[in-house]
């Protein structure tokens, strides 16, 4: 067996990537397997139809290009089985606001809110604070701003050097928790693997937070009321269902305990695979060590 592992790529998320993909080849390495690692550049497809020619691609690019259905569809062109969701659920979970259209419609609860002018945003309060501004199409807390109360409109977002959109999602805050659920797309159906409470040890969970030992503490299994819990691994279980996802995905989840509401904020389809990342503390706790979770990636690959 001979697995491309595909990292670094094009992005804003680049870095994360790269210790993903490093994290991931190593596991597989570690279990006799040959491994190629591929920065993802625009030559991809010559580098693997030429050069490499994998069995498989372990797909461990983040963000735009690598996670958004444009390097699924170089892909699927080649004909070589691929790890995560195919073309159209990677395209649409990278796109918020029409994910929030399709989850809404499967019965999952999202944020209000949605995209404005970008310079309307920097200029005045769209919606009344506190609110969240971020892209519409990045991950890793890229160009996320939390608007307080007293907070002046976030002036970033009309700088001519903005480089995530001219439309960007603008969402009423939810206080409260920040929870998430990683699901691993078995055969048999979705299953969801157990509730992770993450608290920022500062701020907000930002890319910092997301990405610096003890940026941020991980509770698992989380503890929620029940109902609670049991809600989150059934809505990111529909939502893997709903996107269209394959192998693994992740949710992420806002729980306001006050008002008792559990909002799905998004669905992850290439979930970070780095030391401090959820999916995979999630598989060990469940049983499944950071080998078998790899494993299972490239044996679930398909085209
Ligand atoms: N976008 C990062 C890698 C994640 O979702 O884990
Ligand atoms: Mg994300």
């Amino acid at each position: 067996l001979h697995v491309a592992v595909l990292m670094g790529g094009l992005s804003a998320e680049r870095e994360v990537s790269l210790t993903s993909g490093e994290q991931c080849a190593q596991a597989l390495e570690r279990q006799g397997v040959r491994v190629s690692r591929v920065d993802a550049g625009r030559d991809l497809a010559n580098v693997l139809s030429g050069l490499i020619r994998p069995d498989v691609v372990l797909n461990c690019l983040h963000g735009a290009w690598g996670e958004d259905g444009c390097v699924q569809g170089v892909l699927e062109t080649l004909r070589i089985p691929y790890t995560h969701s195919g073309v159209l659920a990677s395209a649409l979970a990278m796109d918020k606001d029409k994910s929030k259209a399709v989850l809404k419609a499967a019965g999952v609860k999202v944020p209000g809110g949605g995209l404005y002018d970008r310079h309307e945003v920097a200029s005045r309060h769209v919606i009344a604070p506190p609110y969240v501004v971020k892209p519409n199409a990045e991950g890793s807390s890229v160009g996320v701003y939390l608007v307080r109360e007293d907070d002046a409109p976030v002036a970033e977002v009309g700088d001519p050097a903005w480089a995530y959109g001219e439309q960007v999602m603008v969402e009423p805050y939810i206080a409260g928790k920040e929870l998430a659920v990683a699901v691993i797309g078995e055969k048999s159906g979705p299953r969801a693997l157990t509730v992770t409470d993450i608290t920022p040890t500062k701020g907000f969970y930002d890319y910092e937070a997301k990405y610096a030992p003890g940026g941020s503490v991980h509770v698992l299994p989380a503890v929620l009321p029940p109902a609670v819990f049991e809600a989150a691994l059934r809505q990111a279980e529909a939502a893997h269902v709903a996107m269209g996802c394959q192998g693994v995905s992740r949710s992420d989840f806002r729980y306001d305990d006050v008002k008792d509401d559990l909002v799905l904020l998004e669905v992850n389809t290439q979930p970070g695979m780095t030391p401090t990342s959820l999916a995979p503390e999630q598989a060990a706790h469940t049983g499944m060590s950071y080998e078998e979770l790899v494993r299972w990636m490239v044996e679930d690959a398909s085209c």
